[in-house]
């Protein structure tokens, strides 16, 4: 139960600044008690002492860096041991790792521990015990890149990609078990993450920007919705539905007995 006494609390990774810090701030105006998960204990102490004062709830500070299995594990720990621990934000990430030929490797690796690997281990470490009461949510914060990897060079397109197809086959499996599970695809936002990984938000269309609190507010409306996948700035849901659609209909055919007739040359058909 929240220090308001109804809802439960919720550990949002990536808490210190930008997408996170917007979580933490809209999640404590509607009254969850929170644990911030960072690398930057300053920013997430300066943050907890703001939503004390001015949301009035109870919010815990785990620095940890997300790249670290030691740090990972302790926030797994507290995933698996916290009963009051009902919402999981997935949000931590970077888009560093460059051009894929640029052969930066170990930069590559260390997005992946983050935007993949963090995700997936948090998500396997709360997971039981809501599935044990029946009740919970888990909010993974993919990017439209997940859609669109031309539109943005390097592995981290293939990051995200594996956050929306992992909340997919999520939902599939415990929709129907009390987990609400939502996959959030904003396009470009305004935070920090463009000057951290080289790029420079600035020379982006005004047009194509979206601020950081209404990307945040469009996300969790998406979530009030009971949408699966929500992308904030797309005008008509239709483009979505007709896109999944298209690939359903792909299903019957992804799996047969016989290669398709343009993969038979003649040479194999006469032998
Ligand atoms: N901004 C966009 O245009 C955009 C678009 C689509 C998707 N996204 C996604 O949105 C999410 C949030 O990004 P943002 O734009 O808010 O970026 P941001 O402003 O750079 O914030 C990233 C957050 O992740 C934390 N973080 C980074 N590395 C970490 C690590 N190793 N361990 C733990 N925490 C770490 C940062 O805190 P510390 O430095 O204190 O650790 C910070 O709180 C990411 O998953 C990103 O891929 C962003």
């Amino acid at each position: 139960m929240s220090s308001t006494g109804s809802l439960d609390t919720a550990l949002v990774t990536g808490a210190s600044t930008g997408i996170g810090a917007a979580y933490a701030d809209r999640l404590a105006q509607r009254g969850h008690d929170l644990v911030l998960v960072a690398r930057n204990l300053d920013k997430l102490q300066s943050l907890a002492g703001r939503l004390v004062r001015e949301r009035r709830v109870k919010v815990d500070i785990l620095a940890a860096d997300l790249t670290s299995p030691a740090d990972r594990a302790r926030v797994e720990q507290r995933l698996r041991d916290d009963e009051t621990i009902g919402m999981l934000v997935n949000n931590a990430g970077t888009a560093s790792g460059g051009a894929l030929a640029a052969g930066l490797v170990d930069d590559v690796a260390s997005m992946i521990e983050l935007n993949v690997v963090a995700p997936s281990r948090l998500a396997g470490a709360i997971l039981p015990r809501l599935l044990a009461r029946g009740r919970g949510s888990i909010i993974n914060v993919a990017s439209v890149l997940a859609l669109a990897p031309e539109l943005f060079g390097g592995a981290y397109a293939a990051s995200k990609s594996y956050v929306l197809t992992y909340t997919l086959a999520l939902h599939q499996e415990v929709g129907d078990r009390g987990i609400r599970v939502q996959a959030v695809l904003p396009g470009v936002t305004r935070t920090d993450i463009w000057e951290r990984s080289g790029n420079d938000v600035n020379a982006i269309p005004a047009h194509m920007i979206m601020e950081v609190d209404e990307m945040v507010d469009a996300a969790l409306a998406g979530y009030d919705l009971g949408e699966v996948v929500t992308i904030p700035s797309l005008p008509d849901i239709e483009d979505w539905n007709r896109y999944d659609a298209a690939r359903r209909l792909l299903a019957p055919n992804l799996s047969r007995d016989h290669a398709a007739d343009r993969y038979k040359s003649d040479i194999a058909e006469d032998a």
